[in-house]
């Protein structure tokens, strides 16, 4: 699929521990998708592939759930009105993730290209719409840069 996550510039909503988490969800979808694409490539997925599969998508899961955390955590310091609605669709997309997982678990589904170019959908429109939001209400607010930088730890700002 030529429609990797590929990070944009446009995709910068210049708040660095938050774009530094989405450039890292983005590697590691488009690991996922490299995975997916290899599974393809064969008349059926090696077991191999699927655990791989699996632990990405575990890893991924947990990934973007602590990002969506820490953001929502920074929406609460910042005392961002739109808060609870974006929280909102964080809970939609967790819940998705969770039915992909279990899906998987219980080999009813594999992962799909629908699936992915879903995914990938929903952080394109997320990050453009939602979060450029909330980071226009925390850039206004005069002491943004202690948002910045110091409420998330560096070993988490950090890790993929
Ligand atoms: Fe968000």
């Amino acid at each position: 699929m030529k429609k990797y996550l590929k990070w944009r510039n446009t995709w910068s909503l210049g708040i660095d521990a938050i774009d530094l988490h989405h450039q890292q969800i983005a590697v590691m979808f488009n690991n996922i998708v490299e995975i997916y694409l290899d599974s393809t490539k064969q008349a059926a997925e090696t077991d191999q592939q699927s655990c791989l599969m699996h632990r990405l998508l575990v890893e991924f899961n947990e990934k973007v759930r602590k990002h969506f955390c820490d953001e929502e955590e920074l929406m609460q310091q910042a005392n961002y009105p739109g808060r609870i609605e974006h929280a909102r669709e964080h809970l939609m997309l967790l819940a998705e993730l969770k039915h992909y997982l279990k899906n998987i678990e219980d080999e009813l589904d594999l992962i799909n290209l629908n699936t992915l170019k879903s995914l990938k959908a929903w952080f394109i429109s997320h990050i453009m719409n939602s979060d450029k939001k909330f980071a226009e209400h925390l850039h206004m607010q005069s002491n943004n840069t202690q948002y910045n930088m110091c409420h998330i730890p560096e070993k988490q700002r950090n890790a993929v």
